[in-house]
């Protein structure tokens, strides 16, 4: 869904700018639940979409051997993690590219497996993500995405006006699953139900456990957050963010948004 940006600066992006290190639900917990799935091990060449700030790959490279390639649309995130890969070591195991995944910059069947955590839903076109993650995945590679699911029938007004806000477009776990049959991925399974929870909004810091949603970053991350967006959205910036993040709450607070993870196979 290409979504108007009306209402600036969203979850994502106050998320993005706080620039904590794992920037999904379900927290790092997801991570090696997807890596479990993927049957990742020493030899495999991996593709992290939206890699983000490179946590998840440099954890596949260092926990499983895997060579990891991440992409990644902000110039930011890709310096960021380069350069952070270069500190530690890493730079035969992991590599960082700017590139947009609805047209991924690899040619077809480059990968043994592909990832995507917590980005189908940012760009215009869900689809697009999907069919290239499937491009570039060789036959019998496995492909995994995790994203926001609608769990509850609600308004299709409010689940635009909740996109809006959020910054990405969640979709009913039914089209999710259509989605990835349509790019021609097989044998899919799905964990819908221990990812909902609505602590897994939270609960997403790699190093602590956070037992509310206003304690996810901490108070020196607030305040360099808060300085970010007034610099970049000005003081209506601030307000917006807090009006959203309420808005989007509720929605997890009534179970009516969840999260899921998917991973399938090219046959
Ligand atoms: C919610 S974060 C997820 C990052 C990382 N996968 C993680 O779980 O920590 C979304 C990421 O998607 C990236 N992104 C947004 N649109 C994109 C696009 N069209 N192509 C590639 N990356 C994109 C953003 O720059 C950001 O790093």
């Amino acid at each position: 869904m290409k979504r108007k940006g009306i209402h600036k600066p969203t979850i994502e992006d106050a998320i993005e700018i706080g620039g904590i290190e794992t920037l999904h639900p379900g927290g790092f917990a997801l991570t090696k639940r997807t890596a479990e799935l993927c049957k990742l091990k020493e030899g495999l060449k991996v593709l992290d979409v939206s890699s983000g700030r490179g946590t998840q790959a440099v954890y596949y490279a260092q926990t499983y051997g895997v060579e990891v390639t991440g992409v990644d649309i902000s110039e930011e995130m890709v310096n960021f993690v380069n350069q952070r890969a270069k500190e530690n070591n890493l730079t035969d195991k992991v590599k960082f590219i700017l590139g947009d995944s609805q047209k991924l910059p690899f040619p077809d069947n480059s990968f043994d497996v592909v990832i995507n955590e917590c980005a189908v839903g940012i760009p215009d076109n869900s689809q697009a993500v999907l069919n290239e993650m499937q491009r570039v995945v060789k036959k019998g590679g496995a492909v995994a995405m995790h994203e926001s699911t609608w769990i509850k029938p609600i308004s299709s007004k409010k689940k635009n006006e909740i996109s809006e806000r959020y910054g990405t477009t969640p979709l009913e776990f039914k089209e999710w699953i259509k989605m990835l049959e349509n790019a021609g991925i097989s044998e899919i399974i799905s964990e819908l139900e221990q990812w909902s929870k609505p602590e897994m909004f939270w609960d997403i810091r790699k190093d602590r456990k956070v037992t509310s949603y206003k304690r996810v970053m901490t108070i020196p991350e607030k305040t360099r957050t808060v300085f970010r967006i007034m610099k970049q959205y000005g003081i209506k910036g601030i307000f917006k963010v807090f009006e959203n993040e309420k808005i989007f709450f509720k929605t997890i607070f009534n179970g009516e948004l969840g999260y899921c993870l998917f991973k399938g196979v090219k046959r």
